[in-house]
């Protein structure tokens, strides 16, 4: 009996989505050889209500192990819609379910982060056999030390965080730079280290902006003659903390501003008579291609899926827990996310270098 895996990419795209369908592909063809078919569901989730799926050659996952993106198309579908009946009039479930069927698939592997994660959990409770891989260049899978993407995504921002470095220097100016990152702040505390910033902000750590202006002028009264903040895009105030998430979006919208960054910026400057300037780098930290950790990681990640569809070990996402390749339970993932704590590590090296966390 032939067994046929459909594969999906859904949400976000990030570097190391390809890498990772090629080592599943792989994978499998090197254990089950003309046993296994692949199917390729296109645009995540959107293509399972659809039925826009195809049968993939082999020839297909060769040479895409560098290329960023993923071959399949991805699109935000989201969660909280999936029950909901649109005015399409589709039963987005039902069609999931369907197309599974029609497609005569033996398992599904759903590639994505949080909200992909929650989708795919659902399917499992409805009877599918699902695989959840975790892609983010966020990194915020409970249950997983790391996610593929993470890594090339900190080392496009560091680079980002180096070059501004320069421009600061030569014009004495503040730079703020934006980090991707809503809720989690892991891409922002990473790159903002191997950067070299000076101040820190994450939203799982709301700011002070006296804080921050203080740090700055630190600084100057030391005789450095620039400063670097890395901002993470879902960083917020104290004042804002003490509000309903809607209340001070609201706020923000009528003062004309969408991120912390800009408001940052203008505030800094008022208070320290600095200079300053904003760099958001925005989609550029999840394009090209996967650096050399998240194709190894995407390639045991991978492979280790291929272990699962032989073994038909499904209702899983693959993790990487203490450095190794294991697999949680969806149920026990989705819903979750994984946070920086207040005692995390890198926040204490963070707090031991002088680093403003605001
Ligand atoms: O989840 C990854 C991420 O890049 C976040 O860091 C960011 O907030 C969001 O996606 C941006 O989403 P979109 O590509 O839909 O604008």
């Amino acid at each position: 009996m032939k067994k046929r895996v459909g594969i999906l990419t859904s949400g976000g795209d990030c570097p190391g989505l390809n890498a990772t369908i090629r080592g599943a592909a792989k994978a499998l063809y090197q254990r089950m050889g003309d046993k296994v078919e692949i199917v390729g569901v296109l645009n995540g989730y959107d293509g399972l209500i659809n039925g826009n799926y195809r049968e993939m050659d082999p020839s297909e996952f060769s040479g895409i192990l560098t290329v960023g993106g993923t071959i399949l198309g991805t699109k935000r579908t989201p969660f909280k819609k999936m029950r909901v009946i649109e005015e399409d009039n589709v039963d987005k479930v039902k069609a999931m379910k369907k197309t599974y069927k029609e497609a005569k698939l033996d398992c599904l592997l759903c590639l994505g982060g949080n909200g992909t994660h929650k989708t795919a959990n659902l399917l499992s409770q409805e009877g599918l056999n699902i695989i959840g891989l975790p892609k983010t260049i966020d990194n915020d899978i409970y249950g997983t030390d790391v996610t593929f993407g993470f890594h090339t995504a900190v080392d496009i921002a560091t680079e980002v965080i180096d070059r501004i470095h320069t421009t600061a220097g030569s014009h004495s100016r503040v730079m703020c730079i934006e980090i991707m990152g809503n809720k989690a702040g892991w891409l922002t505390l990473y790159s903002g280290i191997a950067g070299g910033a000076d101040i820190i902000l994450i939203p799982e750590h709301p700011y002070d902006i006296e804080k921050v202006a203080a740090a700055v002028e630190k600084r100057a009264k030391a005789g450095k003659n620039f400063s670097i903040l890395a901002v993470a895009e879902g960083a917020y105030s104290v004042e804002e903390s003490k509000m309903k998430r809607k209340e001070w979006t609201a706020k923000r919208a009528e003062a004309g501003y969408t991120t912390a960054t800009n408001r940052i910026a203008a505030q800094v400057e008022q208070m320290t008579g600095a200079e300053t300037r904003i760099c958001v780098p925005g989609h550029m930290q999840r394009g090209g291609s996967p650096c050399a950790y998240d194709r190894v990681l995407a390639t045991q990640f991978g492979s280790y899926a291929a272990g699962l569809v032989a073994d038909e070990h499904y209702g899983v996402t693959v993790a990487m827990v203490n450095r190794h390749v294991t697999c949680n339970p969806l149920v026990d993932v989705a819903g979750k996310s994984r946070l920086v704590p207040d005692d995390c590590d890198m926040l204490n090296v963070a707090r031991a270098m002088g680093i403003s966390l605001g």
